[in-house]
């Protein structure tokens, strides 16, 4: 019997590789976990936040930074996932399509995907591409939680404003709520409830599911 690792907490977090598909990703070898959002909506800081480490992902103010799918695998044990941002204003038709042919392949390829974390800022209003996301991830049957990000940056009447309209508007499309996390990489709200739901989730990886490759 191994003692379990209560509560989770980071030992390393090490980065893998970036790939440019989901065939080039590592083996599905352990249970991973992937964040998604529009860009510039704290996915790389998030992850940071919860590794503790101010540069593991690369972050910018700048949109579009993280165009790759960036593997890191923390404790030995399971990988975070940095996936690209989606909803630039300026984007081509062309690229806008690639990026969901990346992003179906992975999901539905990426056998060792235990649970997505769908980021949106907690600042802004419901978008459109957010609530088509989940919409994919609901009619595909994929779990996935979903993160407010950027919390700190709102008063906290402000904050309970936009969750309720957020909520109101989410139970139009679902008959109940999603589970759902208010996080902030800089005040790091939040951050050990994501952990808490990926330690309660690695038992669900069974590696005698993913065929051989070699
Ligand atoms: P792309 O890689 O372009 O898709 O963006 P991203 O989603 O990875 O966003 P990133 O983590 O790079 O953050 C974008 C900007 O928001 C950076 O300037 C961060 O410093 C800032 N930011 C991210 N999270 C937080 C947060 O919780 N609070 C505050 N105040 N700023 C944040
Ligand atoms: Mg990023």
């Amino acid at each position: 019997m191994t003692l379990a690792n209560y509560p989770m907490k980071v030992n390393s977090a090490i980065f893998v590789k970036s790939s440019a598909d989901y065939a080039q990703c590592p083996p599905m070898d352990k249970p991973e976990y992937a964040f998604i959002g529009r860009s510039n909506v704290g996915k790389s800081s998030l992850i940071n936040a919860i590794t503790n480490h101010s540069k593991l992902a690369k972050t910018s103010s700048t949109p579009g930074k993280t165009q790759l799918i960036n593997h890191f695998l923390i404790n030995d044990n399971w990988y975070l996932v940095d996936l690209p941002g989606y909803g630039f204003a300026k984007i081509s038709k062309e690229i806008r399509q690639k990026w969901e042919v990346m992003l179906s392949q992975y999901l539905f390829k990426r056998l060792n995907l235990i649970n997505t974390f769908i980021l949106v800022d907690s600042r802004i209003e419901p978008q459109k591409s957010d609530l088509e996301l989940m919409s994919k991830y609901g009619a595909s049957e994929l779990p996935f939680t979903l993160i407010f990000t950027k919390s700190d940056k709102l008063t906290t009447n402000k904050l309970e404003k936009n969750l309720t309209i957020y909520k109101n508007i989410l139970l139009k499309q679902w008959e109940s709520l999603p589970e759902y996390i208010i996080t902030s990489s800089e005040s790091k709200r939040g951050i050990q409830d994501v952990l808490n739901i990926i330690e309660q989730s690695n038992p669900l990886f069974d590696p005698r599911l993913i065929p051989y490759t070699d």
